[in-house]
């Protein structure tokens, strides 16, 4: 009982820090693989709690290792630091200074909930059983991201368990996310060129149209997931870029659509790509077109770990009561925590971060996306309770 009080006691302790640095880091925004600033900040910060033994594997990531007295598994807990080139909407008075650039999915808050639970631990380390590592990952915003990176540093080689939580502006603050299995879907684009024959707006017979193959090679597209998908399975795709002509009087020689892609299944995806393929190969060739295609694979689908997701859930309850807890679906978002999942068993944890009292509503990624900074102290609670339940003490 003594141990929940003193653990209790500083988290209360740094959590006006925690929302200091948050908004240092809104203040001070720098975009994916920039993250010069910030990684330095974060490293001072971890060098001054004196417990940790702290390193650089690449320029602009930062990892702490914490060894607790006895021996045991050792855990990694992740956070995104990086942030978006988007102009800031917000009138916060810690809004960006950096005109352009802003965090607008909260990973300022994920930094300073990271520092903040690596501070605390600092000072429990006698009790710790194993090893915590805290990890500082760059550039989750722009693929390949940074934790490929830092995978192919070696960084989680020799983990037990990886977790990583993010803030969440569609969630209630004080709800915390439980997901079994897929939570984000793999994140994938495409190009397609159709290539017809030019020529003059007024004779079409001596012309292929490819602006009118192209407006029937989306429409097709579409027809996939209405058509050729299992209806239990989950597919997005989405033409969002278009591309034709310079003159109205004038039939173009080709088009450039470009797409997005969403799947959670493995096969599905690849039944997306051969079948968007199939599609242009075929209405392209039917109006005596041709075809270029691209497909891109971006970020993995974040799968978590049902055995460590079921530690991650009783440890939740305990600290924060049943009622806290909503049961999520997965989302069709893209989140590059999948690099660590291939090597480690992992969860991913979404955190409550949206207030309508405060008019705290915009979604991630907007101008005047915010978190409600209460939230921040229950990302630290949860970063320090889980560790026991995962370390086994
Ligand atoms: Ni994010």
């Amino acid at each position: 009982m003594q141990n929940i009080r003193v653990e209790s006691q500083l988290i209360k302790e740094v959590q006006d820090q925690v929302k200091e640095w948050r908004r240092y880091f809104h203040r001070n925004p720098e975009l994916s693989f920039k993250e010069e600033n910030t990684s330095q900040f974060v490293f001072d910060q971890l060098m001054s709690f004196g417990e940790l033994n702290v390193t650089r594997p690449t320029k602009t990531s930062v990892v702490a290792s914490l060894v607790g007295k006895n021996p045991g598994k050792i855990l990694g807990l992740r956070a995104d630091m990086d942030a978006l080139p988007i102009h800031e909407e917000t009138n916060l008075e810690f809004a960006s200074a950096s005109p352009g650039v802003m965090h607008a999915c909260g990973h300022d808050g994920h930094t300073a909930m990271l520092l903040g639970a690596a501070k605390v631990l600092s000072q429990m380390k006698d009790e710790i059983k194993g090893e915590i590592r805290f990890i500082f990952q760059h550039a989750e915003e722009l693929p390949p991201g940074g934790a490929q990176e830092l995978v192919e540093k070696g960084v989680v080689d020799d983990l037990d368990y990886i977790i990583g939580l993010h803030l969440m502006s569609p969630l209630p603050k004080g709800k915390i996310g439980i997901v079994y299995g897929p939570l984000t879907s793999n994140s994938d684009t495409f190009d397609l060129k159709i290539i017809g024959k030019g020529g003059h707006s007024s004779q079409p017979e001596n012309s292929i149209d490819p602006v009118l193959i192209s407006a029937q090679v989306i429409n097709n597209l579409q027809q996939i997931v209405s058509r050729n998908l299992d209806p239990s399975e989950k597919l997005v795709i989405s033409t969002t870029t278009l591309q034709a002509g310079t003159a109205k009087n004038v039939i173009p020689e080709s088009v450039q659509i470009g797409g997005s892609v969403r799947s959670f299944c493995p096969k599905v995806r690849e039944q997306a790509v051969s079948l968007i393929e199939r599609i242009a190969k075929g209405v392209t060739e039917a109006h005596g077109g041709s075809y270029e295609f691209q497909y891109h694979y971006g970020y993995d689908s974040v799968v978590n770990d049902l055995e460590l997701t079921k530690r991650v859930e009783e440890s939740i309850v305990q600290e924060f009561g049943s009622e806290c807890v909503v049961y999520g679906e997965g989302v069709m978002g893209g989140e590059d925590f999948s690099a660590y999942l291939k090597r480690v068993p992992g969860c991913f944890i979404p955190v409550g971060a949206g207030n309508e009292e405060k008019m705290i509503v915009y979604p991630h990624h907007h101008p005047r996306f915010d978190i409600d900074e209460e939230a921040l102290q229950d990302g630290v609670r949860i970063l320090v309770s889980l560790q026991k339940k995962i370390l086994e003490y």
